[in-house]
């Protein structure tokens, strides 16, 4: 079997997650390649070395533009801080490299055209790793609107809540710095949800928000001092659809009592769907066109094998977890490289959900109503 030789960036969160689904994906897919887990990059050799020895990565590489010119790798897998995301998807396309980079796609929407003109230039495959597009409940939300089950969408309604920084003692990250992150749940959080927007309903037309930084610094890791908070506790913004539809988007780190809480409530003329991603292999579904006494919103478990990805998986009710979203993503990603066809979400997609959150971010400093871009 052919094999595509990976080389990640980032060996923290994403890393562990990415680095499981090349792990299983070969296991329970058929695929026609498999990943070969050749070189992991890191900054900390330590933790770059237990890294590799736990995940099976073959070699180590300290800098990543030396990873993305070796001519060990075909995959470049970005999964470092939002800053890293251009300059070495750029460096990894134009080294003819396919690329597989971490939401949000960049930094803003002009870092995300360079990547997308680069990986068009260089005609190589390329990914964003929006992964809830890939929880077999959303594909299956996708084919009832498709199918028009729930007729014409008036209401897309998501939130995003996590309550991690709920203690103002946390310590500073990354991610509460906008040089590092360029926002802060806003990026990180409603990324996701205005892909899966995009996927489900439609392009966004125009946004109206507002964000707050509640508290305005933390304690340094070190314990060295204090640092200031630039990067959004919250933003929530309101959207029109292209189509028509009305949107709210709600991402929060300050959610109390709220681990990863995702939930969409999808409002159409004929019916509505619901989904939470703490109970991801469910999904909700209210169809006018049930009987009178009977009508009501039902739950479907989305475990059986005629669901999607689910019969390389258990049988029916044998639930899957978040970690499969990544295999599923990796699955679709490796096939497309093998066989030479798109893969989706692209960095077009990732460009596209870029446009919408920088017109987010500007319209909640701005405080108007802001336009997005046909293209
Ligand atoms: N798809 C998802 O559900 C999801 C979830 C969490 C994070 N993310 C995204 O994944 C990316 C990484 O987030 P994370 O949670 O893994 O962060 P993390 O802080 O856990 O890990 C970041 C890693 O990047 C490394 N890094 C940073 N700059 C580097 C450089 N110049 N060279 C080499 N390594 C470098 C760090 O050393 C660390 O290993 C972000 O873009 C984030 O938004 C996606």
């Amino acid at each position: 079997m052919e094999e595509i030789r990976v080389g990640i960036v980032g060996t923290k969160f994403m890393g562990r997650a990415h680095s499981n689904a090349y792990m299983d994906v070969a296991h329970f897919f058929e695929l026609p390649a498999a990943p070969a887990m050749e070189v992991a990059c890191g900054r900390n050799v330590s933790d770059l070395q237990a890294f590799a020895r736990r995940f099976g990565w073959q070699k180590t590489e300290t800098s990543w533009a030396r990873l993305v010119e070796r001519d060990d790798v075909d995959l470049v897998d970005i999964c470092t801080s939002n800053v890293t995301h251009m300059p070495i998807a750029v460096a990894a396309a134009k080294a003819g490299k396919h690329v597989f980079c971490e939401k949000p796609i960049a930094m803003n929407a002009d870092e995300a055209r360079q990547m997308l003109d680069a990986a068009r230039e260089a005609n190589v495959r390329h990914m964003v790793a929006f992964n809830y597009r890939r929880v077999p409940a959303i594909l299956l939300a996708k084919q009832l609107i498709d199918e028009g089950k729930i007729g014409t969408i008036r209401h897309f309604n998501a939130v995003y809540y996590q309550d991690w920084l709920v203690d103002p003692t946390f310590h500073m990250v990354w991610r509460h710095d906008v040089k590092e992150g360029g926002s802060g749940a806003h990026g990180d959080m409603n990324a996701h949800t205005v892909d899966l927007a995009r996927f489900l309903v439609g392009e966004i037309e125009a946004v109206s928000g507002a964000k707050e930084v509640f508290v305005k610094e933390r304690p340094l890791e070190d314990g060295s001092g204090v640092g200031t908070v630039t990067a959004d506790d919250a933003l929530y913004f309101i959207a029109r659809f292209r189509d028509g539809a009305l949107g709210t988007f709600m991402a929060t780190r300050f959610a109390t009592g709220r681990k990863n809480y995702l939930r969409l409530e999808i409002f159409g003329s004929a019916g509505a769907l619901v989904f939470n991603l703490e109970r991801l292999n469910e999904l909700e579904f209210y169809s006018r066109a049930d009987p009178g006494p009977e009508q009501g919103f039902r739950t479907i478990m989305v475990t059986a094998s005629s669901h999607p990805y689910i019969d390389a998986w258990w049988p029916a009710g044998h639930i899957i977890g978040w970690e499969h979203t990544f295999i599923h993503e990796v699955k679709d990603l490796l096939e497309g490289i093998a066989k030479g066809g798109a893969v989706y979400p692209d960095f077009y997609d990732g460009l596209r959900c870029q446009q919408v959150l920088d017109a987010a971010l500007q319209s909640a400093d701005e405080g108007r109503w802001i336009q997005i871009s046909e293209s």
